[in-house]
Parts: structure tokens; sequence; C-alpha cells
């Protein structure tokens, strides 16, 4: 997601951590620019493995300038290149300045909608990380008051909020009026704020979206993240939610939503830069499956409406052209695919619509047929995969309406399409899809309600029922991800296996599929999936005594069969391992391990019955001693036929 830097030192110099480890050093790699430019800029690299599609910085205090001095560039990965360029142009003598690498969500990545963002006035710079779930209606009242927006971003509201908060007196100072707008907001953020009548001071506030900060000499400064300060420090202050920060020359202060001072925590951090751009995990794979409840949370973000129903803004297809849909094609590859054969049981139950799920590479040379009335949804996390991105072309070319689930703003296939669902996990470095996946599971559930919605196969009550449901997915996969050293034990019990057979049904029969493409792309082993009650037609002559056989075995509808077609490769002398909700005894009677997971509805228990099973993946790779994060001969994007 985005990068947040910011740093004042009023008129002193910046100095480096004397602590820093070597290559931690900060200042003196600032190059060209020194001072409170060179701090941001060096952090705003350091911030780019994050991934990113624009950067901007904000300076205020400058003796000769006045107010508020701005550059942003949106240039892809190319964007901070173009940023110290333009930076050679920055008035001398800033006293604290803000910097801000951005992931687009809210709005395409173009220079309109980098931050910092600023207020009618242009005196405000304010930088976000997260998402704000009511900016339109804040929007509306705001235009309503006469203030004028530039950007398609959900950020801007905050920046005339704040401004409205101080024109109205209805806040004494920067820190007040950032209270009192973020008293109007929902969502998830973190911020920081600098205003040109205030040049030594930056206001920061988070809710769920981390913020730390650090004082040294004369200076104090915050980030969304450890490596984007360390080497100025390894002592950091944690900003916890709903806490207002105000940062001085060499100074913190943290209040409560009440206004009270209080103590901030404190983290000390020994890590190197590397290890900080893992946030302490060994590697990406590990922080980024650990980020799978936010990921789901805010895929679910200012979807659900408070009166329960869905508004999906990016889909720009009317729910009377919803109506008219009478046939669904999935298109997608690997992980994404799985999500997409999920989805397929979701849409069919909930909206009553038929689907076919297609591997993408396959679709557009099986002739498929199609028109105006098909919806094509391809699902793809980078949304450049190419057999994806050409099986969406030919669906449109066809006729067929065509929605895209995307993880990247604006990527090739979001252009294609005529509507896009964005998922909100972040980037994601490790090669194996993790939280991507799991953000495709719940961005194409709430699609399959909204088609629901659209086409009234579903009432508001059950609809209602499912969304509350489906809220509590993301605390199911925390739980679920708590359990990793059991998962490991696990793990360590079948790691000189040669091969594993995993079995699904129904909703089940995906996850499978995916806790096997897991398994060979981390370990290189033999893992296949299959349906259980397509066993008996062939694939159980692999099964002999000692074979592992790795069950998804939560209570779907059909359970009963389930566990029959268990029962037939247990008689056959395999080794059980079962995926099982809490407490399922009668299940766990069946298996020689259990991967337990807490019990979920069953079109939703894919996002919670996979985490096991990527675990699983992920611990037998590291008992193999092999890199999780670069599985050999595969690229995180694929973009050759
Ligand atoms: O970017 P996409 O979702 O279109 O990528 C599709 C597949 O290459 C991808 O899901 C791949 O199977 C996973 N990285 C495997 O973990």
């Amino acid at each position: 997601m985005c990068g947040i830097i910011g740093i004042t030192t009023g008129a002193a110099a910046v100095r480096a951590d004397p602590g820093a480890a070597s290559g931690d050093t900060f200042v003196d790699d600032a190059s060209e620019h020194d001072g409170i430019l060179g701090v941001l800029l060096e952090g705003l690299a350091r911030l780019e493995y994050r991934g990113y599609d624009s950067a901007g910085l904000a300076l205020v205090g400058m003796p000769d300038a006045g107010g508020l001095w701005r550059a942003r560039a949106a240039n892809g990965t190319r964007s901070l290149d173009d940023l110290v360029k333009r930076a050679a142009d920055a008035p001398e003598g800033a006293t604290a300045g803000i910097g801000h690498t951005r992931w687009a969500t809210h709005g395409r990545p173009a220079e309109v909608n980098a931050h910092p963002h600023v207020d009618c006035s242009g005196r405000i710079g304010l930088i976000h990380n997260g998402i704000i779930e009511n900016h339109v209606e804040l929007a509306d009242e705001l235009i309503a008051d006469g203030h004028h927006f530039e950007s398609e971003t959900d950020t801007e509201v905050l920046a005339h909020l704040v401004e409205s908060a101080l024109d109205t007196g209805r806040a004494l100072g920067l820190a007040d009026a950032v209270r009192s707008a973020l008293g109007r907001v929902r969502g998830a953020f973190s911020l920081a704020v600098v205003h040109a009548d205030e040049p030594d001071l930056i206001v920061a506030a988070r809710r769920v979206s981390p913020l730390l900060m650090g004082v040294t000499g004369s200076a104090a400064f915050l980030a969304s993240d450890v490596p984007a300060i360390l080497g100025l420090t390894r002592d950091f202050f944690v900003l916890e939610d709903d806490q207002i920060a105000e940062l001085r020359p060499g100074r913190l202060t943290v209040t409560a939503a009440d206004g009270r001072q209080i103590e901030p925590a404190r983290l000390h951090v020994d890590w190197d830069l590397e290890a900080a751009r893992k946030d302490g995990y060994d590697e990406y794979m590990s922080k980024e499956m650990h980020e799978q409840p936010r990921a789901v949370a805010d895929t679910l973000l200012d979807r659900v409406l408070p009166d329960g129903t869905l508004a999906l803004d990016e889909v720009h297809i009317t729910n009377e052209e919803l109506r008219a849909v009478n046939k669904v094609f999935i298109v997608a590859c690997g992980s994404s695919y799985h999500a997409g054969m999920m989805a397929k049981y979701a849409i069919e139950h909930w909206a009553r619509l038929p689907v076919e799920i297609d591997i993408a590479s396959e679709f557009r040379y099986r002739d498929p047929v199609l028109d105006p009335s098909t919806l094509v949804i391809g699902v793809s996390q980078s949304g450049e995969t190419v057999d994806t991105f050409q099986a969406v072309r030919e669906a449109r070319r066809l006729g067929a309406k065509v929605l895209v689930i995307s993880n990247v703003v604006d990527s090739s296939m979001a252009r294609e399409a005529d509507a896009v669902l964005y998922t909100r996990a972040g980037p994601e470095i490790g090669v194996a899809s993790t939280k991507t996946h799991l953000a495709q599971i719940a961005a194409l559930d709430i699609l399959a309600l909204y088609l629901a919605q659209a086409r009234q196969t579903l009432s508001p009550a059950d609809a209602r029922a499912l969304l509350r449901g489906m809220g509590e997915v993301p605390g199911k996969v925390a739980v679920a991800l708590e359990r990793s050293t059991d998962v490991e034990a696990v793990a360590g019990r079948y790691r000189d296996s040669p091969s594993f057979i995993f079995l699904g049904r129904q909703v089940g029969y995906p996850v499978a599929l995916e806790g096997a493409l897991k398994l060979k792309e981390l370990s290189y082993l033999r893992a296949e999936g299959f349906p259980a009650g397509e066993l008996k037609h062939g694939p159980i002559a692999l099964v002999e005594p000692g074979t592992v056989v790795i069950g998804v075995a939560t209570r779907t509808p059909i359970w009963e069969k389930m566990m029959g077609n268990v029962a037939e490769v247990k008689s056959r002398g395999a080794t059980v391992v079962l995926v099982a909700g809490d407490g399922d005894e009668e299940t766990a009677r069946h298996a020689d391990s259990v991967l337990w997971v807490p019990p979920t509805e069953h079109l939703f228990a894919p996002m919670v019955d996979v985490v096991p099973l990527q675990l699983f993946a992920y611990h037998l790779a590291r008992l193999h001693g092999y890199d999780v994060d670069r599985p050999r001969n595969l690229a995180k994007v694929v973009t050759v036929e």
C-alpha cells in the first residue's frame, strides 16, 4: 500500500544515527539532496520495494518561497526518478516536509491523484495511507460548502476537512483541526499533515494503518514503515489507533482522542534494512500471509453500506444490464483461476446465473460462444498476465461485457474492461500468491452478492446475514494464521513424503487445487489436487500404503460424501491429513493429523480453509531449505503466452 515519511528539523541540520549499521546509514546516502529534502527522497526510495505508481512531497518553512512547495510525479516505477529531478527546483531552507509513495486504490495512478493533497488555499499539505470509506458523502458536503476538489482520491476530503475545521473556528490549531476532521471519517488511515502557517509542525494520526515516529537531537520524523527511517534511529514510538501526534524539532507530543496527553509505546529495532523491509518476518511470503486478514478487510471496506446493501462504485455496468446477463464466464490462470472456481459456486448459488470457468490460455482458442448478454470476469492479481489479458480482449471483441478483478489499479486488463473491481491487498512481492488470492475470493464473493442483489435472487435479510458472516472472515483468517506452529509440526511429520494428493468437494475442491499448487511451486514435490468424488474413476490407483492424502473436510453440505471418499483412501493405507473445523471430533477421528480452522459459512470457507494449506507448503519448503520468495523457474508476472 502507500508509503509515508515526514521530518521536521526547524532550522537545524539533519544528523544520521551514530548507532546505525553500515548500509543503513541515511543522510550520508542522500546524494545531491541533503537536509529535509534528502531524507524525504532517500526515505521514499526505501519504500519503493512495496510497489508504487506515483510519488510526491511537500515542504514548508522556506524563507524565500512562502507557503507550501509541492512536487509530484506519476510515471510508474520511474516516478521517483522524476520526483528527484523535480526536486532540483525546490526552494532552499525548508523546516519540515512530508513525502509519499502511492499505490492507487481510489483514483487512477496520475499526477493529479498523487499525494500530497492540498486544501483550497494550497497551504495545508496531507499524505495518507488507507481508505476513507465515507469520502463521497463528505466530499458532497464540502463541495456544497464551496470547497474545490482537484483529484479523484478519497484522501483529498481530509485536507478540506482540516481546512474547514480551521476556517470555521471549530479548531484552534492544526492538531485540533486534524482531530475534528477524523471525527467525521470512517475507514482506515495513517496520515501526516503540514501547514505553511505552522512551518515546524507535522501532525500525524492513525486508525488501523501503522505509523512510527522517532526523535533525535533537533529532528522528529515519522514513517509508515521502519525501513524509511532506519538509520535516523533504532528507537521508535508507535502511534496507536485514534491517537494524534505533534512532531516539532526534537519534540514529540501524543494525545488520545479526548485530547489527554499520553506516553506513546516504544519499539526498539535491531533489524538491518532488508529485515526491516520484511517487517521482521523471515520472508516476504510469511509477511504477506500475515497481511491476509487486512487484505480481506480492506477489500470489503466501503463496499458494504451501513444498511447492509452493497455498493461497488468501480462497476460501471447498470443494474439493468446486470439483470440482462444470462451467463457468466470466468477466465484466469493459476491461483487466480482457483479463486474463480470458488466464485462459480457463489454466483450460481446466490445469483442463480450459470457460470463457466476457463483457464485463460485455453479460452480464446476454443471458439467460445459469447454475446452482449454474457458477462466475462477476468481475475488477475497483476492485471498483466498475457493469457488472461488476451482472453479478456477476445471477450470484448465478441461483444461480451467484461469485468476485471485486479490488484493493480489501471493495469492493462483494467483498462481493457467495461468495469473493474479492485482487490486491495497491497503489493505482493513473494512469487506465490497468498494475500492477493484471499482478496480475490473476497472480491468475487461480494460481486456474487452484488449480482444477487441486482437480480433480486436473495432477500435483503439473507444478504445482510451473509454480509455479517463475511465481516467475520478476517478475524477467522487471523486465528488460522496463529496456528502456524501447529501446521509446521504437521509438515515436519511428512517432510520425507515424495508426493501428496489433495482432495476436496464442492468449494473444498478449488481449495485442494490451491493447496497442491502452493506445495508444488514451493517444495518442488509432486502434488495433485482432485475432486474427491472423482477418485475412484482413476486417481485412486495412485494410493498405496503411506501415500499422504490431504483433504479439505470442513462442513460443506456434502461433508458426508467427502468423508466417504476419505474412507476410501484410508482403507487403502493412505496417511490422512484433514482440514477440519474447530471442535469437529467426528472429522478428526478419520485423520492421522488435523489442520484446525475456525468454522465458516461454507461459501466463505475457502478464505479460511486455504490458510493452513499455504502454511503447510511454506513450512515444508523451509524444511527442505528452499527459497519460498523466489521458487525456481517461476515469475511473479507472466507476460508470455
Ligand atoms: O497476476 P495473475 O493473478 O494473473 O497471475 C496468475 C498466475 O500466474 C498466478 O496466480 C500464479 O499461479 C501464482 N503466483 C501462484 O502462486
